[in-house]
């Protein structure tokens, strides 16, 4: 596990990279190619997890995959996620290339492929490849996704839940979650510092869904997500403006940016 102890994992909201109110996939081409040089700067191992925004939030609700799967609806959204995940493989790679192979080199991991699971949650992942990459220098890109589960046939998978899982699974020393908003806005309106699994009931009323269509729970499942990975792992993360110049550089250069939530101190 040595190899992997400086790895660093970093999430693009759907609602960074993509049009998130349109009814199709529609890419923010700037930004992402803005985000990807900012990445293209990092040299350490480092894997992305991108949400699927309007390549699959909308799909998923049009099939009601979020109450029942839908073979065809999930083959549709798997389709259309696939889609932006190239788009996102490709931006990062055009900096690896254009610096004589010094930038990232990314490569598309499909959840449905190596992911299992249960009632919603992820039971099982194959992460062999994932190591491998990892130690050869190859930066894993991995998404929100339609995954198969072993009780519904099959389920939504966010990215929000996949950045945890491997934050624990790999022993990652670093998490952070670029989203559309400043981190976890509280009763002003301005991002809080720090949210613990102590403080969390203190905001819980400023923290909803998604104003876009997001069938995984908006900023109140990422910030469910965490809390259980600081709970289980004590592993602080980060959730920040990835739509602000300059922002996913800073974290990735160690920067505590946005809104931490962390464990309670003591613990
Ligand atoms: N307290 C809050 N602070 C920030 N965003 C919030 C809050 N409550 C609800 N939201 C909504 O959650 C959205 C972020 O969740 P989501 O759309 O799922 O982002 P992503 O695409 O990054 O997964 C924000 O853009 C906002 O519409
Ligand atoms: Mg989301």
């Amino acid at each position: 596990m040595s190899a992997l102890s400086e790895l660093v994992i970093l999430k693009l909201g759907g609602s960074v990279i993509t049009d998130k109110g349109a009814d199709d996939g529609v890419v923010r081409e700037a930004e992402l190619l803005r985000i990807a040089r900012e990445v293209s700067e990092y040299r350490g191992k480092l894997i992305v997890v991108h949400g699927a925004g309007s390549f699959g939030h909308t799909y998923a609700k049009k099939y009601g995959l979020d109450r029942q799967f839908d073979p065809e609806g999930g083959i549709v959204t798997h389709k259309s996620v696939k889609k932006l995940s190239t788009a996102v493989v490709d931006a990062l790679n055009r900096f690896g290339e254009g610096r004589g192979g010094e930038g990232p080199r990314a490569v598309a991991v499909h959840p449905m492929g190596c992911m299992v699971c249960k009632n919603g949650r992820i039971e099982s992942m194959y992460l062999d490849n994932l190591r491998l990459m990892l130690e050869n220098g190859l930066v894993p890109v991995l998404h929100g996704d339609v995954v198969m589960d072993s009780e519904l046939g099959g389920c939504i998978l966010s990215g929000d839940q996949i950045v945890t899982y491997l934050a624990k699974t790999l022993k990652a020393s670093r998490l952070g979650l670029g989203s559309a908003a400043d981190g976890v806005l509280g009763m002003d309106g301005k991002a809080v510092h720090e949210i613990t699994p102590g403080t969390f009931e203190e905001f819980s009323h400023y923290i909803g869904a998604s104003e876009n269509t997001d069938v995984t729970g908006g900023m109140l499942g990422k910030v469910r997500e965490l809390l259980e990975l600081c709970k289980t792992s004590c592993i602080t993360s980060h959730i920040f403006n990835a739509g602000k110049a300059d922002y996913v550089h800073r974290f990735l250069e160690g920067e505590a940016i946005g809104t931490s939530i962390c464990p309670d101190k003591g613990n």
